[in-house]
């Protein structure tokens, strides 16, 4: 029996991409069952950040498992719990002057994405919510409606969303805060005054698009004066992806609620939570519930990540320059094989090389993959190369995927040619 092909559901995808059979992890290598090394420069799609297994969160985790801590316990006080609490608190929140609450919603990025506009809904009492172009929040029926992409979204999901053109959707030279505006004010736009707007300031499964600081700006400015709150979903790129802790820091913005996940637990642990401006928390006690809020597993290995890597800004500091790494890369490679077929977006480490068909970042990807990369595609049509290294990866390792996707690029440029050369060749 072929347990993945004979048993697991069709609806199985990454492993399709990524075909062997894995067995362990560590840092930013993945090893296969025979011991072959993947260079990951994917990190499950942001759910490790600071690479796989990081030593000092596994030896509390094993701390915590030897003692016998409280594993299930739905949203009881924890010891556990309290530790992340005032950690989170100390390190992130005051250092930056954020005052929020923290509701531990359930564990994936698509329930605190649920629960952020349900709690939207209640607080103004409104239904529509706004939503970008190329937005992603998740997979379950409010956040599929949120999304934007037609291959995933089902005729089933929230129809209560009104969709508002991203950064720069209408060209660098548009400001689509323009379009907002005019339907804010305008009595006869059709558009119901939305309880929420929710956005990623880097949409990463849209194709790593960025927004610019002084969109971000007007976006708060607006919500603020029509009483709309402003979700930020930090899902894939908060938790230092971006450079910072936050995403919106750059911008200097304060968003209402803010969803986290993913990289959360620093250790691919499930865990999720929904950071709420204090006069937001109108829930009453139970209303948004479920068992798995709070992954006490999770609170050990998310206090550690905090400690470790959130105390300064060394963390920070790495991201920016591995990211200028990754700039300089693309740049002389895209150069190389015709700037005009590529395009390069990104921010901290989180990098995007767009190519000119779908088929092209596919095959480049399955190259990388063959030469021991993992790399994912990305964007409306997987146009997009998603480079997404672990945070603190060795600059050799870094260096050493970077020459992977090179080869991998300048071998399918070629192979492309090839291809065309006949037809180039044929006489008129
Ligand atoms: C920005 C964003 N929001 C929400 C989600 C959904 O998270 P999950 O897959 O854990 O439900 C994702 C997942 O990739 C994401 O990138």
């Amino acid at each position: 029996m072929q347990p993945f092909e004979d048993c697991e559901s069709q609806v199985r995808s990454y492993c399709r991409h990524f075909d062997d059979l894995f067995a362990r992890g560590k840092g930013s290598i993945l090893f296969n069952v025979d011991g072959r090394a993947f260079l990951d420069f994917w990190s499950s799609a942001g759910s490790v950040n600071y690479g796989h297994n990081p030593e000092r969160l596994k030896e509390r985790l094993l701390d915590y498992l030897q003692g016998d801590g409280l594993c299930a316990g739905l949203d009881l006080h924890t010891v556990a719990k309290a530790s992340f609490i005032q950690a989170f608190h100390d390190h992130i929140l005051r250092p930056r002057k954020l005052d929020y609450r923290l509701q531990f919603t359930g564990p994936t990025g698509t329930s605190v994405v649920e629960s952020a506009v349900k709690l939207a809904r209640k607080f103004t009492g409104r239904r529509v919510i706004a939503a970008f172009t190329n937005g992603f929040h998740g997979m379950s029926s409010t956040s599929l409606g949120l999304t934007g992409n037609r291959l995933q979204r089902q005729p089933w999901c929230d129809p209560h969303v009104f969709r508002l053109p991203y950064d720069g959707y209408l060209g660098p030279d548009t400001d689509t805060m323009d379009f907002f505006e005019k339907l804010l004010t305008d009595a006869s736009s059709g558009l119901d005054l939305p309880a929420a707007v929710i956005l990623e300031t880097v949409q990463c499964e849209g194709g790593i698009n960025v927004a610019r600081a002084q969109w971000l700006h007007r976006l708060r400015e607006l919500t603020r004066q029509h009483g709309i709150l402003l979700i930020v979903d930090d899902i894939q790129v908060g938790c230092g992806r971006a450079g910072r802790f936050f995403s919106f820091e750059d911008a200097g913005i304060k968003p209402d609620l803010v969803c986290l996940s993913k990289s959360l637990s620093g250790y691919g642990l499930p865990l999720s939570v929904m950071l709420i401006a204090p006069a937001l928390d109108v829930w009453s006690p139970g209303e948004d519930n479920g068992t798995f809020r709070g992954n006490n597993l999770a609170f050990v290995s998310a206090t550690e990540a905090i400690c470790q890597y959130w105390q300064d800004g060394c963390l920070s500091d790495g991201v920016q320059a591995r990211g200028r790494t990754v700039l300089v890369h693309l740049t002389a490679l895209s150069r190389e094989l015709g700037a005009q077929h590529f395009s390069i977006r990104g921010k901290g480490l989180v990098w995007g090389l767009e190519c000119h068909t779908p088929q092209m970042a596919r095959k480049v990807a399955g190259r990388c993959f063959r030469d021991g990369l993992l790399v994912e595609t990305a964007g409306c049509s997987g146009q997009v190369l998603k480079i997404m290294p672990a945070l603190n990866i060795p600059e050799a390792s870094l260096l050493e995927g970077l020459d992977i996707l090179s080869r991998a690029l300048r071998e399918e440029a070629y192979a492309q040619a090839m291809a065309l050369a006949p037809v180039l060749a044929t006489p008129a």
